[in-house]
């Protein structure tokens, strides 16, 4: 994966789940680059989604490498599991991982992109211990539990401190972020240093899916 390139990763929580073998199908097509998988437990967040069986009968239906974003308490009891099931990148909570450098090691250990997440409140300067061991860094932009969020302002800010970072121990690591992206605050994002751009609900509730992609590449390569 060229490290210059922006990629695209539609979450499927904005997705039919009746009817997500098309949603898929209709988000590859269009050119997205990796897919999203929420995973909740109703304890870490206040929603409940999915477990490893769903990552498994995803990865039966799609080539698209698989980002599995565990939003849930006790990370360390599954890994083994979603990395089993298909995960190609996994991310964990700071706020939810008492041995964080154990495991992302052991993350990469399964062959998985390893990735840390941070909460909206949470500082990037906590993670200046673990930049060094992560293949990338996951910032929310928005409380995580829900798709359709208001997408939180600071979070401009948040990736350019991130990316100073990055740069200042040559770290190849890549910063995703996760909430309320849409064709408006895109182009600025990548401007701010993000790389991976994730997007539930300007993508599957925007009535077609194949524009929104279109239109959000195009934005990012002008
Ligand atoms: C929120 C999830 C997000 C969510 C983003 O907790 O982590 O991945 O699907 O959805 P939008 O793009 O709708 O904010
Ligand atoms: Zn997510």
């Amino acid at each position: 994966m060229d490290k210059e390139q922006s990629l695209i990763a539609p979450s499927i929580l904005s997705a039919d789940f009746s009817n997500i073998r098309e949603d898929i199908r209709l988000v590859e097509t269009a050119g997205a680059d990796i897919l999203h998988l929420d995973v909740m437990d109703g304890h870490f967040v206040p929603n409940i989604t999915f477990g490893p069986k769903m990552v498994k009968d995803i990865k039966q239906i799609t080539k698209l490498p698989l980002d599995v974003h565990l939003m849930i308490s006790e990370p360390e009891k599954y890994v083994v599991d979603f990395a089993k099931a298909g995960a190609d990148w996994i991310s964990v909570h700071f706020e939810a991982s008492v041995h964080l450098n154990r495991l992302i090691n052991q993350i990469k250990e399964l062959g998985c992109k390893a990735g840390v997440v941070i909460n909206p409140a949470t500082s990037v300067d906590i993670l200046d211990e673990i930049l060094p061991y992560v293949d990338y860094i996951l910032l929310m932009s928005v409380n995580p539990g829900f798709g359709g969020q208001k997408f939180i302002d600071t979070s401009f800010k948040k990736a350019a401190r991130l990316r100073e970072k990055l740069v200042a121990i040559g770290s190849e690591a890549m910063i995703e972020m996760d909430g309320g992206i849409d064709l408006s605050n895109i182009k600025k994002l990548k401007n701010s240093g993000v790389d991976v751009f994730v997007a539930g609900n300007s993508v599957f509730g925007s009535g077609d899916p194949t524009k929104a992609i279109s239109e959000m590449k195009k934005i990012l390569n002008s």
